[in-house]
């Protein structure tokens, strides 16, 4: 028995005692006891390595971020989080102490300290915290696809359109940008020109696309297209020497998970996008902390997780750790799950055939132990407690121990509403995001050359009639370019737009998204 328990701390610290700095996540746990010698960390040099919190509701999932956030900042490394309820807040405010903390910290070898960190707050809605925005040709045709619910052929009208404005150097800043395009190049005179590159837009389609977005407006999402964008440098911010934790509160829009989901993805698609090449560092440049991922993934289109999947596996180099935090790891599509290193599983419970099946799936996803039987610790993990194996500084994995974690040292919820409003409006980036802007973009550039069109018409009309006067002939019967567009032979664009998408959703990212 003895020499079991020393057995398992010789083990566990041997396999979590990384070179460089670390986040210490807790002590683990033989037999029911937790064992404070036997320390749990997870080295800041492997978590661009991403990593996975699961568990039931309940189980600590967001307070892990938490302790892992603040950890960080600590360290100097800034944190983007995904603040789903509204409850993070708190990192704001140093915690209370009380006997229950006290305690966690003793069992885990550090006295429990209250802490507060420095953070941001953004908001979709603009309501709780500075608005954060994209634009429309950032975001791009496949993740915009998923918000408008459209089909492959759909889509694929979408991928042709946005490399016509791109080819034109019309931005597409907002979604009035869009339809304006969509009405130019599907009915007006545009028509002939993109028909002569990709085929023609159906107006059946375009009517599709024009009542998605528009019922999309409806909304009220519009606002999170345009400008200003939010701009990805402003992530990496510290205060005094702590890295500053970001918050994306999402608590007034819980309702429209596609919407949020598919803008955070966008987001991390623009930090692929735009960081330099870094390989492999002491510590990341940037954390981002992914809470209810399942949202992200539920009903995604194919074209739509080879992204997610994509982005993941190509951000690494980039210096960004992404953690994904989700009830079950069956929620993450294999090719994702993969690519997390770090995973931290808190309980599961067996209730349902449904809860059976995942802890079953779940089991089979850790290697064996001499100290544990899987199954039997993951359903009797108590609250703040998990199993936990990581990579270690060598890139290989730990070995798996059930873990005690150190309690969260800031407020664990929401902050006062005092010093949420003083974060809002003392921040910068308040001030510097809270105005819309507005710039010559597709919209009014079609405009523009609608009326063109229409003066250039007119003259043509009175030329004609002249003429017609003049030598007494018959009217031309010749075509006017409008009705010749509608009226060329039936290549689709369709057809193309879907061709077009095949080849951006296998290919490199840097063709999906619009270079700069
Ligand atoms: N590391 C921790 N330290 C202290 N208390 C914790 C810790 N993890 C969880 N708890 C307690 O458990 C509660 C539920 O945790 P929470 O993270 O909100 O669960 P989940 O996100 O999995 O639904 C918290 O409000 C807190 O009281
Ligand atoms: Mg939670």
């Amino acid at each position: 028995m003895i020499s079991n328990k020393e057995d398992f701390i010789e083990k566990i610290k041997n396999s979590y005692k990384p070179k460089g700095a670390f986040i210490h996540l807790g002590a683990g746990i033989l037999e029911g006891q937790v064992v404070t010698d036997a320390e749990v960390n997870l080295a800041l040099k492997m978590m661009n390595r991403h990593g996975l919190i699961a568990g039931a509701t309940g189980t600590g999932k967001t307070r892990t971020l938490q302790l892992i956030a603040e950890q960080l900042s600590d360290a100097g490394v800034p944190v983007f989080m995904l603040d789903v309820k509204g409850d993070v807040s708190g990192l704001a405010e140093p915690g209370t102490t009380n006997e229950a903390l006290l305690e966690r910290g003793r069992l885990v070898g550090i006295p429990f300290e209250p802490s507060n960190f420095p953070i941001e707050v953004f908001s979709l809605s603009g309501k709780l915290g500075a608005p954060m925005r994209l634009t429309v040709e950032d975001f791009g045709p496949v993740l915009l696809s998923r918000i408008l619910d459209l089909n492959e052929t759909q889509t694929g009208v979408l991928a042709a359109i946005f490399k016509y404005a791109d080819d034109q150097k019309w931005p597409i800043v907002d979604l009035n940008d869009l339809k304006k395009l969509l009405s130019y190049l599907s009915e007006g005179p545009g028509a002939a020109e993109i028909k002569e590159e990709y085929g023609k837009i159906s107006t059946a389609t375009s009517g599709t696309i024009l009542r998605k977005i528009v019922a999309v407006e409806q909304q009220g999402v519009g606002h999170i297209f345009g400008e200003k964008e939010f701009d990805i440098n402003d992530l990496f911010n510290k205060v005094d020497g702590k890295g500053v934790i970001t918050l994306l509160n999402i608590s007034d829009i819980q309702d429209q998970p596609l919407l949020f989901s598919t803008f955070l993805l966008s987001l991390l698609a623009q930090l692929f996008k735009k960081l330099p090449e870094v390989g492999d560092l002491d510590k990341p440049k940037l954390v981002f902390f992914f809470d209810e991922a399942h949202l992200l993934f539920n009903g995604a289109s194919k074209a739509f997780l080879s992204q997610i999947e994509q982005i993941v596996r190509l951000i690494r180099s980039k210096g960004v750790g992404v953690f994904f935090c989700t009830q079950a790891a069956t929620d993450i599509p294999p090719s994702v799950l993969g690519q997390l290193g770090n995973r931290i599983q808190h309980a599961l419970r067996a209730f349902t055939p449904n809860d059976a099946d995942n802890l079953r799936k779940t089991v089979k996803t850790y290697p064996s132990s001499d100290f544990y039987e899987i199954d039997k610790v993951l359903t009797s993990l108590g609250t703040g407690q998990a199993l936990v194996t990581v990579l270690n500084d060598k890139g290989i994995p730990t070995e798996v121990v059930a873990t005690h974690l150190v309690p969260a040292r800031a407020v664990m919820g929401p902050a006062s509403p005092q010093t949420y409003s003083s974060i809002v409006s003392g921040s910068e980036f308040y001030a510097k995001y809270q105005q819309r802007v507005e710039r010559r973009s597709a919209a009014e550039i079609v405009d523009e050359k609608m009326t063109q069109f229409n003066l250039e018409r007119e003259k043509e009309e009175i030329r004609k009639e002249a003429t017609a006067v003049n030598k007494n002939v018959r009217r031309s019967t010749r075509q006017t370019p409008m009705e010749a567009a509608t009226n060329q032979a039936s290549r689709t664009l369709a057809r193309e737009g879907a061709k077009l998408l095949g080849k951006l959703a296998n290919g490199i990212l840097d063709s999906i998204f619009r270079k700069k």
